[in-house]
Formats: structure tokens, C-alpha cells, sequence
């Protein structure tokens, strides 16, 4: 049980938010974080903390790529699909990605190393075509690029080509 194994980070998450249900999100990201994906059994818990229905918290799972109802690979490659980074090629690099790791999207591969994802956009549309790799982002990708990272991730389980993890901006100022 999540509450039996995270007790109080649970109740540190609860006591941020003034509004029960608002620890939706983080209550699922350290679920996630937990088994590598959200299970159902993680759901009702989750469920039942924040006095919510099993439904409202699995809608919530299925509406966040970043968050999986099923267990995923080491690396989870998540390639935006949406117009700027189709625009940019990113068919080109899911196809070649698929190759490489013979499965296709929604796929893992037989030694649990890589999933791969079709995903909408996120949020880096003008350094298309991009992709996620669990935390991080890729982008600019080239099928050389894809190649080396593939081949980085498998040795060192990171690559330097890298941008880093998405951040959101900071708040701006109301200093003048
Ligand atoms: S369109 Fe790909 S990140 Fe926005």
C-alpha cells in the first residue's frame, strides 16, 4: 500500500493544498514513481484519500501522457506527434525509431529496456521534432542523434545530447 510505504510524504502532499482533491496529480506521480506506472490498486487508494471516485482518478491517469497505466521500460521515449513536430519530421523519427527497436508505439520491447509513445505536443514546439525519454528531453532529433542516444541510453543509462528536464518558467517578477 502507497500509505503503508510513504506515509509522510503523503500527508506533506495533503497539507500544501487547501482543497483535498488538488493532491490529485502529485499523489499519482509518486504513485508512478513507486511502480514505474499507476496501478488500479494505486488508483482506489489514491481514490479513497482524496474522498474521490475510482473513475475520477482513472480519467485523470488517462489524460497525462506522462502518467501509464502500465508498466513501462526502463527508457520511455515519448515522441510528440503534434503539428509543430510533425511539421519539424517527427513521423520520420517514429518510424525510425520503430525499426530500431522493432515495436511500435504503445510497445515495449522484449528486454523491458525501451517503450515507445506517440504523444501530443510538450511543450518544446519550436526545437521539434523532440522527444521525452522519462524525465528529459531530446530535441532537434535527427535519425544520427536517435541513434546516439539509443546507444548512450543502453551503455549509460543517460546521454549527453540531452536539453535536460522540462521546466516550467519562473513566475515573472513584480519587481519593476
Ligand atoms: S508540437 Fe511538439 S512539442 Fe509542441
Amino acid at each position: 500500500m502507497l500509505t503503508d510505504r510513504h506515509k509522510a510524504e503523503i500527508d506533506d502532499i495533503l497539507s500544501r493544498y487547501p482543497v483535498r482533491r488538488s493532491a490529485l496529480l502529485p499523489l499519482l506521480h509518486l504513485a508512478q514513481k513507486e511502480e514505474g506506472y499507476v496501478s488500479d490498486a494505486a488508483m482506489k487508494e489514491i481514490a479513497a484519500i482524496l474522498r474521490l471516485t475510482p473513475p475520477q482518478v482513472y480519467e485523470t491517469v488517462t489524460f497525462y501522457t506522462m502518467l501509464s497505466l502500465k508498466p513501462v521500460g526502463t527508457f520511455h521515449l515519448q515522441v510528440c506527434k503534434s503539428l509543430m513536430c510533425a511539421l519539424a519530421g517527427s513521423d520520420n523519427l517514429l518510424g525510425w525509431l520503430q525499426a530500431r527497436l522493432g515495436i511500435k508505439p504503445g510497445e515495449t520491447t522484449p528486454d523491458r529496456l525501451f517503450t515507445l509513445s506517440a504523444v501530443e505536443c510538450l511543450a518544446a514546439c519550436g526545437t521539434g521534432p523532440m522527444m521525452q525519454v522519462n524525465e528529459d528531453y531530446y530535441e532537434r532529433l535527427t535519425e544520427e542523434k536517435v541513434d546516439r542516444i539509443l546507444a548512450d541510453l543502453k551503455r549509460d543509462g543517460t546521454s549527453p545530447l540531452k536539453s535536460g528536464p522540462f521546466m516550467w518558467p519562473e513566475p515573472a517578477s513584480n519587481k519593476s
